[in-house]
């Protein structure tokens, strides 16, 4: 079935998906989430995709949850629906890497699902925000969460309290984002990013995210182990043969996935 409100390209193994409403500046409906948690469950399913890329438009990457659709509903709709649990999850949940390429407005819903993805490369117009504070709610879907995990509790508290919005300099300095681009060169950051990560083995990408993720459910202890136990498991891949031989061999990888 067609997408409408986002796009979704696969070139040379990446897989470009790009939210696409822009008169709504690519705020975050049923549809839009239900497409976007059906394209990237398609991309984990597709074995001609090594990874992604999550885009919005040059003015915004997403400006929040969609207000329009939610300022009618009661305690018992977003209750007892659940309201964007499902889809989001699905993005999690994804286990191939996921970049977000990050331009204009990332607010409320629209940062939240931009540190869904593994890393956040931002244009220099970048603007992070979580400014449900002023709609008389709070964020309901990371914003208290991932992103106090991401830049700390001062600035996490600062962001949600006040609504202010953080420009792409100090997204960078405070770990939110990983890399900042000037924005006309923003996709081709991204997807040259994208490609880098292609190239390798996806049993050793997949491992790295696994284990990086579990940093932020456990123990430092436990995290090690499940660290080691994933780096010790590698070494019954084929592509670990490969990786090791070709650097000896002076030579590039060619990784098989096996
Ligand atoms: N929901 C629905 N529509 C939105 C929207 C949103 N989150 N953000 C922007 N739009 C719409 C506007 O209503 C407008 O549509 P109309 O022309 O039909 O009126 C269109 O997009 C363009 O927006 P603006 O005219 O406001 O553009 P601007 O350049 O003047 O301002 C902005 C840009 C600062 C991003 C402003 O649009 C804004 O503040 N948007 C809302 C941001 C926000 O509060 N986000 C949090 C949402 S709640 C949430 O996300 C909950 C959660 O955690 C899950």
């Amino acid at each position: 079935m067609a997408y409408e409100t986002i796009i979704v390209e696969i070139e040379d193994h990446v897989c470009l998906i790009r939210l696409n409403r822009p008169d709504a500046l690519n705020a975050l409906n049923d549809q839009l989430l239900k497409e976007l948690a059906r394209a990237m469950t398609e991309a984990q399913a597709n074995d001609k995709v090594r990874c992604i890329v999550l885009t919005g438009s040059d003015k915004a990457f997403a400006a929040g949850a969609d207000i329009k659709m939610m300022s009618e509903k009661s305690f018992t709709d977003v209750f007892t629906s659940d309201l964007f649990t499902d889809e989001t999850a699905a993005v999690a949940r994804v286990r191939k890497p996921v970049i977000a390429a990050v331009g204009g407005y990332a607010l409320g819903g629209g940062c939240e699902l931009a540190m869904m993805c593994d890393f956040i490369i931002a244009a220099d117009n970048a603007k992070f925000g979580q400014p449900e504070i002023n709609l008389g709610v709070m964020a309901g879907i990371g914003g208290t969460q991932r992103l106090t995990r991401a830049i700390g509790k001062a600035k996490a508290m600062d962001m949600n309290l006040t609504g202010r919005f953080m420009d792409a300099e100090e997204a960078e300095r405070a770990g939110l984002v990983s890399r900042i681009v000037p924005a006309k060169e923003l996709m081709k950051e991204a997807m040259g990013a994208a490609q880098k990560i292609a190239e390798k083995s996806m049993i050793a990408t997949m491992a790295v995210k696994e284990s990086v993720n579990r940093s932020f459910e456990t123990t430092l202890r436990e995290g090690l182990l499940f660290e080691r136990r994933v780096f010790h498991s590698l070494f019954a891949t084929e592509d670990q043969k490969e990786g090791m031989s070709a650097f000896m061999e002076k030579r590039e990888p060619q990784f098989r996935d096996r």
